[in-house]
């Protein structure tokens, strides 16, 4: 009777000519596609774990309006969903227009319901508010207990009839297309030659010419694949995925899974263990895993999981100069990391010294050329002028490069003494030279950190390691937290005496941002705002950053500021921060426009 269904269903599949696509199936969608249930919740528009809220009442998706809206009814939605937590919520951003009703408004939970349904609320559909106040959220992605080296992410894109697709898979029932998997034993032949085993899967052509790369048409009966020995255990989980577009993956499996992914081009898999990769990243201070990923992602061509680790050790530049992968560390990938205006280091003297003892650690094995070649990616005129005076003396590399550090010595000075539109006049300076870009520099007077103060986190006084944290917590408990630095208005050194005041905030909740005159789209908000006018400094903008430092351990988020308030400024997804334990640095960068 299986059996029958089975090729029944087969018989389907190869007769509606599979595309993936569940709109084709539509016939049997009672059977496997959830029907929406009275007081369901979902996350539209977004990621995996965000996105606009939208609930389920009366046959009809609808969406939640931002009054009382706060982190104790995120969580409710999350768990709700199944998620571990919830990381913060979104007010005001672009999910896209509803079309539907907006069914909740006054929504109040205590944070520990398990569905939406059961907080109150004015009632169904009873509001005043314009979808322009939809609600979202982002809820700490699934299986997150990121420390642990062993958790499980689910990868779900199933389509109708995912399961019996699974279980022809498991039957082989019909299959018609051979996958011999070679791999290699680790012995060697008589000849020499390494041993080989071999294992056989069997798909069905119908099913894999989906995607060419398996050149499962017509005329071939199978094909021959070489699969390394770490990765052959995982092979016919990968074909199933094709079958069912559902998988369970481990982080022992899911460099394996990317690897079979972009050699056969399954774009979906390959994007979805691309995002795992996000996940571990944080995950090894040995920086290790991140280097390694880094140059699977240059051999594979992978351009997102390469901008993926780089902007990790971007941003933990200085904790990856202290690591033990340090020393290997290739030049492409130094350099690679030489030239990105968002690497966070206390200043340009620093990078200049720690490249000169990478060089020098390294010795002959880096040519004369390519030690140049680093070294001008150095932003000289960055460097602080009192820095530049001492560079000769102490500069380990100064007397086998000097035409170089003379020319950029030159540079240097010259920016630092002459107003910009001077040096703009003329015609050998180079304005858009990343030379007269800072990057993400933290030293003082550049930078503030300031610690968020959360009502909710109280509870962690009981644990040491939080003291520090909740002695603030306790002072500023009724206060959004506020601090006031000054810089200079250029770091170039006729500016030296031109000083700026700046007020950092962070606010928690919209009653402290209304209490300031300010919007907030989401909580805590990071606002960064100058407290006099910039107007007679029209020459110099300022691109400044916000860093967020999670547990003290790694910058897992960067954001620009837009009208002073801090805005996801990542081309890539964030990575992960268990707890939402996290700091917040603010960084001041000016620049010549
Ligand atoms: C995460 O860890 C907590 C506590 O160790 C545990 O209760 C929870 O089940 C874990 N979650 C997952 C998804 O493994
Ligand atoms: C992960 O699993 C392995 C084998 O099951 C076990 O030895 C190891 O302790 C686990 N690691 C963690 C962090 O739980
Ligand atoms: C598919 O065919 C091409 C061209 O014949 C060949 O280069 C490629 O290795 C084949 N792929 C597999 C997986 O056998
Ligand atoms: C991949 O193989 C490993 C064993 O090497 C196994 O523990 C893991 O569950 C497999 N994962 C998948 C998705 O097949
Ligand atoms: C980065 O360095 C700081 C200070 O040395 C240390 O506390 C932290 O654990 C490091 N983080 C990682 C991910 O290695
Ligand atoms: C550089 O040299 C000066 C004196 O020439 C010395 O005072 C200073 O400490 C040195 N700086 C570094 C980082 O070595
Ligand atoms: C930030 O923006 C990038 C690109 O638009 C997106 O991929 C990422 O998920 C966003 N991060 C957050 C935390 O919203």
């Amino acid at each position: 009777m299986l059996v029958h269904r089975n090729l029944l269903a087969l018989w389907l599949l190869l007769l509606l000519h599979v595309s993936g696509s569940a709109a084709r199936f539509n016939l049997f969608a009672h059977k496997k596609n959830p029907v929406p249930r009275e007081g369901d919740v979902r996350l539209f528009g977004g990621g995996v774990a965000d996105g606009r809220v939208e609930v389920y009442h009366e046959g009809q998706w609808g969406t939640v309006c931002d009054d009382g809206w706060d982190l104790a009814e995120a969580r409710v939605v999350c768990r709700q969903l199944r998620f571990p937590g919830a990381r913060s919520v979104v007010i005001g951003k672009d999910y896209g227009t509803a079309p539907g009703p907006i069914w909740l408004d006054d929504l109040k939970c205590q944070g520990t319901e398990n569905y939406v349904s059961t907080c109150a609320f004015k009632s169904w559909g009873t509001t005043d508010c314009s979808h322009k106040e939809d609600v979202g959220v982002i809820c700490e992605s699934s299986g997150s207990n990121a420390t642990d080296g062993n958790s499980t992410y689910s990868l779900d894109h199933s389509i109708s009839l995912s399961d019996e697709r699974g279980q022809i898979f498991d039957s082989g029932s019909g299959c018609d297309f051979s996958i011999s998997v070679m791999t290699a034993t680790g012995n060697t032949e008589e000849d020499g030659t390494p041993e080989m085993a071999s294992t056989t899967v069997c798909a069905h052509k119908a099913i894999l010419s989906q995607f060419p790369l398996f050149n499962a048409s017509e005329g071939t009966a199978g094909i021959t694949v070489d699969i390394s020995p770490a990765c052959q255990p995982n092979f016919s989980s990968f074909i199933r995925y094709i079958y069912t577009r559902k998988m369970e993956v481990t982080y022992s499996s899911v460099q394996c899974l990317h690897w079979l992914a972009s050699k056969f081009g399954v774009k979906q898999l390959m994007e979805d263990t691309g995002r795992l990769f996000t996940q571990i990243l944080p995950e090894d201070a040995s920086f290790h895993t991140q280097v390694s990923l880094y140059e699977y992602a240059v051999e594979t061509g992978d351009i997102v999981l390469q901008e993926n680790c780089i902007q990790y050790l971007a941003w933990n530049y200085q904790n990856l100069t202290s690591s033990p992968a340090w020393t290997q560390l290739s030049v492409q990938l130094l350099g690679a990391l030489l030239l990105r205006s968002d690497l966070v280091v206390p200043d340009e003297y620093f990078l200049l010294w720690n490249v000169e003892s990478w060089i020098r650690e390294k010795g002959a094995s880096i040519s004369s050329e390519a030690q140049v070649d680093l070294l001008k990616r150095i932003r000289f005129p960055m460097i602080p002028a009192e820095e530049l005076y001492n560079l000769e003396p102490n500069s380990s590399l100064y007397a086998t490069h000097e035409a170089m550090y003379q020319k950029n010595l030159l540079k240097a000075f010259q920016f630092n003494v002459l107003l910009f539109s001077n040096l703009k006049s003329n015609p050998k300076f180079d304005k858009d030279d990343d030379d007269y870009r800072p990057r993400i520099y933290t030293a003082e007077p550049w930078s503030t950190t300031m610690t968020r103060t959360q009502n909710r986190r109280m509870h962690y006084n009981q644990y040491d390691r939080y003291n520090q944290y909740n002695q603030y917590n306790q002072f500023n408990q009724y206060n959004p937290s506020s601090k006031v630095i000054t810089t200079p208005v250029h770091n170039s050194l006729i500016f030296k005496n031109n000083k700026i005041q700046w007020e950092a905030n962070v606010f928690n909740n919209q009653q402290e941002c209304s209490n300031r005159g300010v919007r907030c789209e989401s909580f805590p908000s990071a606002r960064l705002a100058p407290q006099s006018s910039l107007t007679e400094w029209r020459h110099i903008l300022f691109r400044n950053r916000l860093l967020l430092m999670c547990q003290g351990t790694y910058i897992f988020q960067v954001q620009d500021f837009k009208n002073n308030m801090a805005v996801n400024g990542s081309r890539v997804p964030a990575y992960p921060c268990p707890d939402d334990q996290y700091t917040h640095q603010f960084v001041v960068r000016p620049e010549y426009v």
